[in-house]
């Protein structure tokens, strides 16, 4: 484990508050059935788990795995699946679950990615947004927190697998 410094971004009570928020919103837009909640390992893992908690009626789970080739800190574009979605999608409305959007590339690619199995709707819940860095035109329907560009871990997200498991959302100081 590396020695950086840590600063509280966001605190664990303010995401749970945040989560329920988008819960609540994700509950209004899919009064039909369950929405397919299906979350990018392994930065979404706990915004996942709270967010299908605090939605209050049934959800179904599934989780899609990729790596970058690149740097650690940024994704290069280079996209290979390292785990498949479970069970197929079609007619579904999915709701594809993600740690944060940073230039967008990931992002793109996974949208690119369910499409071909044909959801019936696809919406995109992001834990963290980093406006500033966008590159390609993406956006998500539900939006935890926009936040400056700082690398962050904590809550999911990781710096090369460290600090996934801290309650609270921390700017890494270097
Ligand atoms: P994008 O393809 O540039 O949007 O990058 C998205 C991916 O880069 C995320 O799913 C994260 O894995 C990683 N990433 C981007 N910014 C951060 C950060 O501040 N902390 C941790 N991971 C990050
Ligand atoms: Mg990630």
């Amino acid at each position: 484990m590396s020695t950086h410094s840590l600063q509280v971004l966001v605190n664990a009570d303010e995401i749970r508050r945040r989560v329920a928020e988008l819960a609540g919103q994700i509950e209004r837009d899919h009064p039909e059935g369950p929405p397919y909640l299906i979350a990018v390992l392994k930065g979404a893992c706990f915004f996942l788990a709270d967010l299908a908690r605090a939605i209050r009626r049934p959800v179904r789970l599934d989780f899609i795995g990729i790596s970058s080739y690149g740097s650690s800190t940024s994704s290069s574009g280079r996209f290979t699946m390292t785990k498949e979605l479970d069970s197929p999608i079609e007619e579904a409305d999915v709701v594809l679950v993600e740690d944060i959007i940073d230039t967008g590339a990931t992002l793109e690619y996974l949208i690119e990615y369910l499409r071909q199995y044909k959801p019936r709707s696809l919406r995109v819940a992001a834990l963290l947004d980093k406006p500033g860095r966008r590159t390609r035109p993406v956006a998500a329907d539900y939006v935890g927190f926009a936040i400056p560009d700082r690398f962050v871990v904590g809550y999911g997200l990781d710096l090369a697998e460290d600090y996934r498991s801290l309650p609270d959302i921390c700017v890494l100081d270097h």
